[in-house]
């Protein structure tokens, strides 16, 4: 980073440490981009260096955020999208705080059955891959909400240079290149062999998606509507229905992002404000602090074997409720104020011991009474203001269904996979649910997204969120501990390893080669089971700490293309 005010440390440095006289070289903690006003911290440079482009015009946040998502769309078809959905959480320079749900929803033509065969079996096939696989998309109607109701710019000025991005091009990245033909075979499978990304793309090739610029050119002038009862709606609504699926028109005209509350509760001395239903999110962040927050944490030590027992504890008990109570707040009545209960929390854990692990057939949701009537990406945004925008955006799988639509420019998400297809089968992230996730037409699937703001003594103090399916709040969770905890500083809390638990299955995941052999044997002589064989790459967090003196520090994921942009 060129730009004045910017230190980015080198990240070789390191510290001597002088122990029993002998001197032993301990690497220095790894410190991301600072910056001294504003920050875009994302899964691809371009998009960061775009975002921060409109804040240097005299953007806010919420312009930044339209111009990062599209960069994102175009830059990172893996899961930045104009034809998924995704959740946004905001915190204003003055306090004041809410969130945008713009999560894909059932066309109104879904039905409770529609991914079981005539046995009442699952059919995984439909609900991931091809046109029936996809939600109404709510993009579009997300970023335009967001930038019309606290923007400055014109959507037009904000969209320019990302459709100069898409016309003239962008390099490929050497990951990016590997997963583009990793999936080849299924775009042409799905599309036809004319298909786009049917041709063979290189590591330093140059991209250009001349359509997708025609796309964005024509909403950049008709506004949101181009996307819902444009030219645009009309050929998204006949391609799928040309390959079996049935999004139509009208569900697109009368798509709407909504407005929501946020999730705002205490964790010690901090205030955690995050996505609220139809994300699980921020319920189940919050739960799993609650349940934290009698313990004293440093004292366990980070990665102790009784911190890791802890954390797993909280989390299976978490995600059982999340399986059983979590859905569509328009379509269930969802006990939010009593899952969040000190109380009850507290009851929750009172089978756990340090001596030997939950087992989580003994688990299932809480007693409540009440009446009862994965690709994704995360950025991260503050502007010179001090308004803070926490943004996850996906497609669910990688590419999404792999529906692309070559009229457009764009892939479609495969999210009805989010939905609980049959009570009690896993989906593609292993989770169960139950019938507050069932299908149900003009209904939003259940989302694990987790964009989080977090505000330490009344100030903004951390802006984080990850994609990673099942494994979002449990990063999210690690992360936000590591610097409130245990005093790491932004980078080095989003490269720290980390390890999820979900309830069901019953297995703790450790990223590999993360944790060393004692800790697991440890582990699994209290009885945890633990998958060491096929653990995931757990998340890709972006994330901005806001610094004593003020200034912002960077955390852009190493475990992805991610990058941090600031001034
Ligand atoms: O909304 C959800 O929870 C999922 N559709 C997120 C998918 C995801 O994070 C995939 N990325 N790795």
């Amino acid at each position: 980073m060129k730009s004045s005010g910017i230190v980015s440390l080198a990240l070789s440095l390191s510290v001597l440490i002088f122990s029993c006289g002998k001197k032993e070289e301990v690497p220095s903690p790894k410190i991301g981009l600072i910056a001294e006003k504003a920050m875009v911290v994302s899964a691809r440079e371009e998009a960061s260096q775009i975002g921060l482009k409109i804040l240097q015009k005299g953007g806010n946040a919420f312009d930044a955020m339209m111009a990062t998502e599209m960069a994102l769309a175009v830059t990172f078809p893996f899961a930045g999208n104009l034809g998924g959905g995704g959740f946004m959480v905001y915190r204003m320079a003055d306090g004041s705080t809410g969130s945008i749900d713009y999560r894909e929803k059932a066309p109104m033509a879904a039905s409770k059955d529609m991914f079981l065969d005539e046995n009442g079996d699952f059919l995984s096939q439909l609900s991931t891959k091809g046109a029936l696989a996809s939600g109404v998309p709510g993009t579009i109607a997300g970023i335009f909400e967001a930038q019309s109701k606290f923007g400055k710019l014109k959507p037009s000025e904000i969209l320019q240079p990302v459709i100069d991005l898409a016309k003239n091009g962008f390099v490929v990245t050497a990951a990016q290149a590997d997963r583009l033909k990793r999936n080849r075979e299924t775009f042409i499978d799905v599309n036809g062999p004319h298909t786009f990304f049917a041709r063979e793309i290189r590591a330093g090739d140059t991209l250009k998606i001349p359509v997708l610029a025609a796309t964005l050119e024509r909403i950049a002038k008709n506004g949101r509507d181009e996307f819902y009862t444009g030219e645009t709606a009309k050929i998204l609504a006949r391609y799928i229905q040309e390959k079996g699926g049935i999004i139509t028109e009208a569900d697109l005209a009368s798509y709407q992002a909504v407005w929501r509350d946020p999730i705002i509760y205490p964790y010690r001395d901090l205030k955690i404000i995050s996505m609220a239903p139809p994300s699980s999110g921020g319920v189940t962040l919050v739960q799993i602090l609650k349940m934290l927050e009698p313990y004293d944490l440093q004292a366990l030590g980070h990665h102790s074997p009784e911190y890791i027992q802890l954390l797993v504890e909280a989390e299976r008990r978490a995600y059982a409720d999340r399986n059983y109570y979590l859905g569509d707040p328009d379509f269930v009545k969802i006990p939010v104020n009593e899952l969040l209960d000190t109380e009850y929390l507290k009851s929750r854990m009172s089978n756990f011991s340090f001596e030997k692990a939950t087992r989580s057939s003994e688990i299932s949701q809480g007693n409540i009474s009440f009446a009862e009537s994965m690709e994704t990406t995360h950025y991260s945004i503050v502007d010179a203001e001090g308004n803070a925008v926490s943004v996850t955006t996906t497609l669910n799988g990688a590419y999404g269904s792999k529906v692309y639509i070559d009229e457009l420019g764009f892939f479609m998400n495969n999210e009805m996979d989010d939905f609980s297809a049959k009570p009690g089968v896993p989906n593609m992230f292993g989770l169960i649910g139950a019938a507050a996730n069932s299908i149900a037409p003009g209904k939003r699937m259940l989302s694990s997204m987790t964009p989080t703001i977090v505000e330490k003594d009344g100030k903004l103090w951390i802006v984080v969120g990850t994609p990673g399916g099942s494994t979002i709040i449990t990063s999210v969770l690690q992360t936000i501990l590591n610097v409130a905890e245990f005093g790491m500083g932004m980078q080095q809390a989003v490269e720290s390893p980390r390890f999820h638990h979900q309830w069901l299955p019953d297995l703790v995941n450790f990223e590999p080669n993360s944790f060393d052999s004692t800790l697991i044997s440890t582990l699994k002589a209290r009885g945890y089971l633990i998958n060491e064989a096929n653990s995931p790459i757990i998340g890709k967090v972006d994330a901005i700490l806001v610094l004593p003196d003020g200034r912002l520090e960077g955390g852009a994921d190493p475990r992805g293309d991610d990058k941090a942009a600031g001034f």
